[in-house]
């Protein structure tokens, strides 16, 4: 994929090239994540960071990554403080928060919301979550996470069990993860939710296209002995209504007695996050905070790598971020 000037939307528009070269470019920006160094080569630059659905860390570092770059960002938040509740098109939207940035990282509750958005803007649109269909840096930062966990056991994402738990249906993190897994070989999936919010058929078809094993169970128990346990929130807010996302609340919990049971001695487990840390939820229980698999933290620290490195890809200058290297003189606690 050529990436400079283009839209980020779907994980459809990588391959195993394309990930190997946004993942060595991730590498490179470890020591400005981390502070070590500084880097102004986005100096002048300014990042629409427009977030139409809540949002923490993704919202966030979004736009850390692009401070961390020497960018400027301007962000609105929710759907009520934008013209787009005075009802103003997508397109008109994009057609002027384009020509105030250089690139635009937005999040929409409705599927197909962002690419209608990218039709109307004349700077690349990186998709941060559009509904329940896709997100895309998500799964990047997701598959970047799996191949260092694995790496690290001596293992490869080709050959691993992935299990993943929870809502599958309107979970966009694990529908675009599921996609990006296709590039590789012999994985077998345990899908595990309840039966009413199981994996949507078109991606378990595209899981079976590629050659990959399936199981799909509404049994948690007998079914986590796998490399990676990938665990979700039940997500509420694309429910019809309250009443039946009650229905599936903490119904599927991840603990440290279940995780000694059922999973192997060594399995990783990882969560895109939010996890639900209400009691009736509470899908990933703090008891598993001590745990060294648990990669959670890990994961999301890696998302201010991969928005780095998209943006440094997409505005070309991944290979001019060292020439504006400068240093850090403030006292860094970390
Ligand atoms: C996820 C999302 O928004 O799809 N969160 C995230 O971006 N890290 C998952 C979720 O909200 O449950």
């Amino acid at each position: 994929m050529h990436f400079t000037g283009e839209h980020i939307l779907s994980v459809k528009q990588f391959n195993r090239d394309s990930i190997a070269h946004i993942f060595h470019t991730a590498n490179q920006m470890e020591p400005y994540a981390l502070r070590t160094k500084r880097t102004n080569v986005l100096d002048g630059a300014i990042l629409g960071n427009l977030f139409f659905e809540p949002s923490t860390r993704t919202r966030v570092s979004f736009g850390c990554a692009f401070n961390l770059l020497g960018g400027e960002v301007r962000e609105t938040t929710g759907m009520q403080s934008s013209a787009l509740a005075k009802g103003e098109s997508l397109y008109d939207t994009a057609r002027i928060i384009s020509s105030y940035s250089d690139v635009i990282a937005m999040r929409h509750p409705q599927s197909g919301s962002v690419q209608e958005f990218a039709n109307g803007s004349r700077v690349p649109v990186i998709n941060g979550g559009d509904g329940a269909n896709e997100h895309p840096t998500q799964a990047l930062l997701d598959l970047y996470t799996i191949e260092k966990e694995l790496a690290a056991h001596g293992q490869h994402i080709n050959g691993m069990h992935i299990a993943m738990v929870g809502d599958l249906k309107y979970g966009r993190t694990v529908h675009s993860l599921s996609k990006l897994l296709c590039l590789y070989k012999n994985i077998r999936f345990t899908l595990i939710s309840p039966n009413e919010l199981a994996m949507p058929q078109e991606v378990v078809d595209t899981i079976a296209n590629a050659g990959h094993h399936i199981t799909i169970t509404d049994q948690l128990a007998g079914h986590l002995e796998a490399d990676i346990v990938y665990q979700t929130r039940i997500q509420e807010e694309r429910f019809p209504s309250q009443d039946e996302a009650n229905k599936y609340r903490g119904k599927f919990r991840l603990n440290q007695a279940i995780y000694t049971q059922y999973c192997k001695s060594n399995t990783v487990i990882m969560h895109p996050l939010p996890r639900d840390s209400r009691s009736d939820a509470n899908e990933l229980d703090n008891d598993l905070n001590l745990n060294p698999n648990l990669a959670i933290f890990r994961q999301a620290d890696n998302g201010v790598l991969i928005r780095m490195a998209l943006f440094a890809l997409t505005l070309d200058v991944a290979d001019k971020v060292t020439q504006y290297e400068c240093e850090v003189p403030w006292h860094r606690s970390r």
